[in-house]
């Protein structure tokens, strides 16, 4: 049978504080609801449909800019009559021929295994729950068992009786069941309780009074089905996510020196014996090869190291490609189109962008590297400017192999610095440097003799 699977993202999220919708929350600085959606895009699902209500332009736009592609169908549900009412408005965009599991847009970090054991474990046309005992189940909708132990009841928590409250067995509010049943459930949901809802879990006892059944799938891992409703809460999954992620390259065999202090807000792949210090951001797709070390405060978004390279503190790369031992930083910028050979090295206060280096070539210091192509054993010295851009378009400088750019240079581009040539320090370098040559383009110093220093007039 089909899989179809509804995300209920219509809540205000009022306890946020903020004009941002809660399904668009950042987790990992991404929305709560793409981590929902990118769980769900592992599974093999023929529809996904997300219900909205509050903020529904906002959700959906930034959706469907972030996954153009796929193919999510969206069900207004423009007042928010409890969560049976909310997969009702779905129902129309269900496959009649499909079972359904029910998700909820706040609820990011639930694992694709545990969803995919609820829908192998529970018979096709049994109605499924995803359950988990709370030490403190206060706030949840309870599990009412028979005394053989089948699932018979939910009862909400306002709805709930003295001793129904002690039960410690809750829903999650992960469900799923066939699109037909829901069809015929759904409809006959009354909103006679204490919320004056339309609860989703009324459809627990419609299903043993149909004799449908239903039958829990038990998680053990409360951070698999925590909802975020404030700040502070999206803070605590923050951390346990990142903690996850920690956890995750240590397996890899990374060495941290603080799990607590990383922060993955993308991929990161490790080879064996890296390094990561404290305070290390990594965003997008990155790739650390063997025995890289990256250094304190570093940011690095989609990049990839190789072995051996070693990343000093308070660098910044970003779409930067580094071969083997490379050397960057401490308090480097690697911006876009960075491509360092093996051995090439750039120091402190260098920035680069659309900068080729050759092997062990170098810029130590206080440097602008851009729209350039440097051949290897090239030394840039400490102060030189790629004048790159004409205040209305981006020239290219090319430097050969074992040329060597004196300090403080400026090379004005478009130019061509030919292979093994010195431009003399202070140079401004405005037509090609000959191969093998030196080129000096500073004023000559004169001394004039007898010279005095102005002195300070008396009054
Ligand atoms: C729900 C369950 C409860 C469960 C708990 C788990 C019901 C009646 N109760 O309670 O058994 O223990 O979740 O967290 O289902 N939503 C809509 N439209 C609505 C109402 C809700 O889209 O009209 C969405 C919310 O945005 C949220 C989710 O459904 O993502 C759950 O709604 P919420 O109001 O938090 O349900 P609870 O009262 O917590
Ligand atoms: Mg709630």
């Amino acid at each position: 049978m089909n899989l179809n699977v509804v995300i209920l993202a219509a809540g205000k999220g009022t306890r946020m504080k903020s004009v941002l919708p809660k399904v668009l929350q950042p987790l990992a600085k991404r929305p709560l609801l793409t981590h929902v959606l990118e769980t769900v895009f592992i599974m093999n699902t023929t529809r996904v449909v997300v219900v909205y209500g509050h903020g529904g332009e906002q959700v959906q736009t930034c959706i469907e800019k972030t996954y153009p592609d796929s193919a999510i169908a969206w069900a207004e549900q423009s007042q928010q009559l409890g969560t049976g009412h909310a997969v009702l408005q779905a129902l129309p965009q269900l496959e009649d021929n499909a079972r359904v599991l029910v998700l909820y847009g706040d609820v990011p970090l639930t694992d694709v295994s545990t969803l995919e054991r609820l829908v192998s474990s529970v018979p096709v046309d049994t109605l499924g729950l995803l359950t988990i005992h709370l030490e403190k189940p206060a706030g949840y909708g309870r599990i009412l068992r028979d005394a053989a132990g089948r699932v018979m009841q939910i009862v909400e928590e306002k709805d709930a009786t003295v001793e129904q409250k002690q039960v410690t067995e809750v829903n999650t509010g992960i469900m799923i069941a066939t699109a037909k049943k829901l069809r015929e459930w759904l409809p006959s949901l009354s909103s006679n309780n204490a919320q004056g809802e339309y609860y989703l879990t009324d459809i627990v006892k419609l299903a043993n009074d149909d004799g449908t059944g239903a039958e829990a799938v038990v998680v053990t891992d409360p951070i698999e089905v925590e909802g975020v409703n404030d700040k502070r809460q999206l803070a605590r999954l923050e951390r346990l996510f990142q903690y996850r992620n920690a956890e995750h390259l240590m397996a890899m065999g990374a060495t941290l020196a603080d799990p607590a202090r990383l922060d993955v807000r993308g991929s990161v792949t490790v080879g064996s014996d890296c390094y990561i210090d404290v305070n290390a951001v990594f965003e997008g797709h990155v790739v650390l090869g063997n025995h890289v070390e990256i250094g304190p405060n570093c940011v690095i978004i989609n990049s990839v190291i190789g072995n051996n390279s070693v990343i000093k503190a308070n660098s910044m790369l970003e779409n930067a490609r580094l071969a083997d031992h490379c050397e960057v930083g401490p308090f480097a910028r690697l911006r876009p189109g960075t491509e360092l050979a093996s051995g090439a090295k750039i120091g402190n206060f260098v920035e680069t962008k659309n900068a080729r280096l050759g092997s062990h070539s170098k810029a130590n210091h206080l440097t602008y590297l851009g729209d350039c192509e440097i051949g290897r054993d090239v030394n840039v010295g400490a102060g030189t400017i790629t004048c790159n851009y004409d205040g209305a378009n981006k020239h290219k400088t090319i430097i050969g192999d074992g040329a060597f750019i004196g300090s403080n240079s400026s090379l004005v581009a478009p130019i061509d610095i030919g292979e093994g040539a010195t431009i003399g320090a202070g140079s401004t370098v405005t037509r090609k440097a000959e191969p093998n040559t030196l080129t000096v383009t500073r004023a000559k110093q004169t001394t004039i003799e007898g010279w005095q220093r102005p002195a300070k007039k008396k009054h």
